[in-house]
């Protein structure tokens, strides 16, 4: 038995289609804070989807430990958030926070925390030849700590 090419080619299509809707329904969960959507164009929503696929993490919010900073120097280098040198660029990292963070109120927490993450671990942080991402292990995990602890929201929270 040989199925006709035509069907064939309608099949991939069709299961091309359907990855694609279901990229876009993850990356909306994925870009959401307290339940409102961050501000972000859909580029951006695709670098998340992008890095997420990379590290093979089915969520944001449930990121194994051993991949959570991989994933974290993914997302940095795709939104360019790093020096020349491979540090952590303060400056642009804190214009982005302040640019696509939702609600309104959870900005100045953010950027505290954020804060208090770069100044205890930031230095550290080499990514050039750090393939395991180890150098980003101590600053990736507080900054999704802090991310976890002001964006999950109840129903989250609950299950
Ligand atoms: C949302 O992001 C765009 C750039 O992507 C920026 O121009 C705009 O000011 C941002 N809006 C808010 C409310 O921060």
């Amino acid at each position: 038995m040989c199925l006709p090419k035509v069907e064939i080619v309608v099949s991939v299509v069709v299961l091309v289609v359907m990855m694609g809707g279901l990229q876009e329904v993850v990356a909306q969960e994925e870009t959401m804070c307290r339940g409102v959507a961050l501000n972000m164009t859909d580029k951006q929503k695709g670098m998340i989807t992008e890095c997420l696929t990379e590290s093979k993490i089915k969520s944001v919010w449930k990121i194994p430990a051993d991949k959570l900073s991989c994933f974290g120097v993914c997302i940095l280098k795709k939104k360019e958030l790093l020096t020349a040198e491979g540090k952590l660029d303060h400056d642009k990292i804190f214009s982005y926070v302040e640019m696509v963070m939702k609600p309104d109120e959870v900005k100045k927490p953010m950027k505290d925390g954020i804060e208090k993450c770069l100044k205890e671990h930031g230095d550290k942080v080499q990514v050039k030849d750090d393939t395991k991402c180890m150098t980003f292990l101590e600053a990736g995990q507080c900054v999704h700590d802090v991310f976890f602890e002001l964006c999950m929201d109840d129903s989250r929270r609950r299950r």
